[in-house]
C-alpha cells in the first residue's frame, strides 16, 4: 500500500527519518516557540508502525530503540490517536505497534514521524483527511514529517514550500547515544536571529548543494554541542570520512549527518563511523521517486 504523497512510493506506516540540512531561528513567537527556516529532507531509514482493529487503543513497541520509549499515554502515537479520534467523532479503536529503528529525543523527527504515520494510518481507514492544526497541535515537526518530501520549513514548522531540486547525494546519520531536550536547547540559543537562507531553485551536483549549504548553519548545533559535548567529537569523525562534503548536527540533536556524493560512499563512511553506543546510517539522501 503507498500514500498519495506525490513522487515517492511508501506505505503510510513508514515513519522515516527527517534530516535539517540548515536549520536557521529566525525569530521567537509571543508564546515562545521559535521561528524558523529549514531545508528538510527524508532518507529512506526510519520507524515502522502497522495498525490492527481492536476494542481500546493501544501501543506495543520493540526494536532497537523501544526500551528508550514508553508505551504509555503520552506517547505522541497514542496521543495523535486519541486525538484524530476525538476530532472524527470516532471510537479510538486501534491496536498499533511499533519497530523504534530510530534513536529516541535525537533531532531526526522520530516522535513527530510517529505520530504522522498514526495519523496517515487511521486517514487511510477512516477515509478521512487529515486536519492541518491536528499535526501542528501534536509538534512543530510533525506537519514535515506527515508531507514525507524535501520541504523548506518555516513559521514553526506549519508553513512548507518545495525544497529546491535535488541532486543525488548520499546521508549518513550518526547518534552519539545522548539524548537532547528540545526545549532545554532551543533555551540555551544565544545571539542574533539569522536570516532567512538563500537559495537556489535546483542544484546540479551534490558538491554544489554542499557548498552552498556550508554557507548556512544550524543555529541550535553550538548551543548543543555546550549541553552534550560528545556532538562536536560526531561531527569530526563524519568531517574526517572519505569523501564527506559537509558535517553538521540536524533539528536539536544529537544526531548529525554527513553529505555524501551518492549512497554508496555515505554506506562506506557509516561502516567506518561505528563506535561504541554511536547509532550509524548511511544511504541515499533521500528516499527513491515512485515508478511509473
Ligand atoms: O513542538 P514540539 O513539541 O516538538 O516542541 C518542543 C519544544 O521545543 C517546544 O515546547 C519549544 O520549547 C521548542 N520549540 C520552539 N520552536 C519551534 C519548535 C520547538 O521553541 N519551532
Amino acid at each position: 500500500m503507498t500514500d498519495a504523497s506525490p513522487g515517492f512510493a511508501c506505505a503510510p506506516g513508514f515513519a522515516c527519518a527527517k534530516v535539517n540540512l540548515h536549520l536557521h531561528v529566525t525569530g521567537r513567537r509571543a508564546d515562545g516557540y521559535h521561528l524558523l527556516d529549514s531545508l528538510v529532507v527524508f532518507p529512506p531509514v526510519g520507524d515502522t508502525l502497522s495498525l490492527a482493529p481492536a476494542a481500546g487503543l493501544s501501543l506495543a513497541v520493540d526494536g532497537p530503540f523501544a526500551p528508550a520509549l514508553s508505551g504509555e499515554g503520552d506517547n505522541l502515537v497514542l496521543r495523535a490517536a486519541a486525538r484524530f479520534a476525538a476530532h472524527a467523532g470516532r471510537a479510538p479503536e486501534a491496536a498499533f505497534r511499533l519497530v523504534k529503528t530510530l534513536p529516541v529525543a535525537s533531532g531526526i523527527g522520530g516522535g513527530s514521524a510517529d505520530a504522522a504515520a498514526a495519523l496517515r494510518l487511521l486517514a487511510a481507514r477512516w477515509n478521512l483527511p487529515i486536519p492541518p492544526d491536528l499535526a501542528l497541535a501534536l509538534g512543530a515537526d510533525v506537519p514535515v514529517c506527515l508531507a514525507r518530501r524535501p520541504a523548506r520549513m518555516s513559521g514553526i514548522g506549519e508553513i512548507l514550500a518545495p525544497a529546491p531540486a535535488l541532486p543525488q547525494f548520499g546521508l549518513v546519520l550518526v547518534n552519539p547515544g545522548v539524548a537532547v531536550s528540545t526545549p532545554a536547547i532551543f533555551r540555551a540559543r544565544a545571539g542574533e536571529f539569522s536570516p532567512q537562507a538563500d537559495l537556489p531553485s535546483a542544484w546540479p551536483t551534490a558538491g554544489r548543494m554542499a557548498a552552498d549549504l556550508a554557507r548556512l548553519g544550524n543555529d541550535l548545533q553550538a548551543p548543543a554541542i555546550a549541553l552534550a559535548p560528545v556532538i562536536a567529537d560526531v561531527l569530526a569523525a563524519i568531517a574526517a570520512a572519505e569523501s564527506c562534503l559537509l558535517a553538521r548536527m540536524s533539528g536539536s540533536g544529537a544526531t548529525c549527518f554527513g553529505l555524501f556524493p551518492d549512497a554508496a560512499a555515505a554506506r562506506r563512511a557509516a561502516a567506518g563511523l561505528a563506535r561504541d553506543g554511536w547509532w550509524c546510517w548511511g544511504g541515499a539522501g533521500q528516499m527513491a521517486p515512485a515508478q511509473g
